[in-house]
This record gives structure tokens, sequence and C-alpha cells, in this order.
């Protein structure tokens, strides 16, 4: 049975290490995973994310940036999400269309129907089995990736330059998402240790495992 598991959350909630643990995980479960990460994960989706990440672009409007989000989600979804799925395999993702709903719904204010009309379009209405959300006060989060960045690690994005407003909306927008659907998301508290977060994680998944929704 194939599996699609999406991770969200804050920069700097330690997103990358939960991937790689839980990939681990899966593989030892005798999945053939394959990790990905959005906007990108094609050489088509990596040349949009520069263009959405470069700090130079401050003159993108709204629309231009959730179009350009979503055309790297569908040739992710078209090139790699989808065949690998349909191989049996799972995916594990960093990030896919809950981040717009998050950064240009609740973040931007754009109207979610629109967000719903052009995420279905553009994922052929691919939705996650699971997502974790990675939860964090985007204060503490903006700061340890800020502190990466000075000691020359990680990116800096056009996003991370938003307000701390902007970062909190997007926040009360994951928490509101994960409890209307909360069959699909698991919300875990950032700030406990690598190992309590993953075993958080492991034990979610292997309940889904035995009863998938
Ligand atoms: P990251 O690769 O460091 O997680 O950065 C991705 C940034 O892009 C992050 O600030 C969230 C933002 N983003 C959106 O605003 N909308 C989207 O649809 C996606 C996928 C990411």
């Amino acid at each position: 049975m194939s599996l699609f598991l999406t991770f969200e959350g804050p920069d700097g909630s330690g997103k990358s290490t939960q991937i790689q643990l839980t990939a681990q995980f899966l593989a030892n479960l005798g999945y053939d995973v394959l990790t990905t990460r959005e906007p990108g994960g094609t050489p088509i989706g990596d040349q949009i994310r520069t263009v959405l990440h470069n700090v130079a672009n401050t003159a993108m409007c709204a629309p231009a940036e959730v179009l350009l989000y979503s055309a790297s989600r569908a040739q992710l979804v078209h090139e790699v999400i989808l065949p690998h799925l349909k191989n049996g395999g799972a995916v594990v993702c960093d990030r896919y269309a809950d981040s717009t709903f998050a950064y240009q719904g609740y973040g931007r204010g754009l109207e979610a129907e629109m967000l719903h009309l052009i995420t279905q379009f553009a994922t052929q209405g691919l939705k996650p089995d699971l997502t974790i959300y990675l939860d964090l006060d985007p204060a503490q989060g903006l700061k340890r990736k800020q502190h990466a960045n000075s000691a020359g690690a990680g990116e800096w994005n056009r996003m991370d330059r938003l307000e701390l407003d902007f970062h909190q909306r997007v926040r009360a927008g994951y928490l509101e998402m994960a409890q209307t659907e909360p069959e699909r998301w698991l919300v875990v508290d950032a700030t406990a240790s690598i190992e309590t977060v993953n075993q958080t994680i492991r034990r979610r998944l292997e309940q889904y495992l035995i009863a998938p929704q």
C-alpha cells in the first residue's frame, strides 16, 4: 500500500531532522521511500524556487506567488509523487498544498475558495494520507533560523523576511486546519526533544498503517 506523508511547520522547527528519521523508519518497515520538498523537488521546480525565494523579488504580487508555488507543485506531483505512489512506494514531502493555504491564505489573506481551485488543478486532486505539523512559536523558529543562517547554514528567504504578525497568522491557520481535519493531521510540539517528537510521529504512523483512514 502506498503512503503519502507531508510535513508542515515553521522554519526552524526541526522538520528536516524529523523527515530524515521518519523516512528511515518507513524504510525499516520495508517501504521504498522517496523524500522530496516544496517548492522544488524537480529541475523545473528548483528553478521556480529560486525565483520565489530571491529576496530581491519584493515586487512579486500575491497571485503571482501562489501560482508559482502551485506550478512547482504541479510539476512535482506529475513527475515525482504520483509515479512513486503508483509503484506502491512511500513519499515523504517537506511541505505541500497546506503551506499554500497557511501562507498565501491565512498569511496573505487570499481567498480560500480560489486557493482550493488552484490546488485541485495543480495536484490533480492528490491529498496527503497524513500530515505532520511541527508546532513552534514563530518568533522562536525565526530566531533559530536566523542563527543558523548567520553561521553559514540554511537559507534566509523572501518569506522569512515578512513580519512576525504574518507568521503568527500562518501558525493560527495551521492549527485551525488541523482541528477541522483531525484524521489527517498530527500536531506535535516542536519544542520537545528530537526523540520525543519522533516517537509521537512513529506512534501515529503505526496507528495509521494498522487502520488507514
Ligand atoms: P523552506 O524550504 O525553508 O521550508 O521554505 C519554504 C518557504 O516557502 C517557507 O517560508 C514557506 C513558503 N511557502 C509558501 O509560502 N507557500 C507554499 O505553497 C510553499 C510550499 C512554501
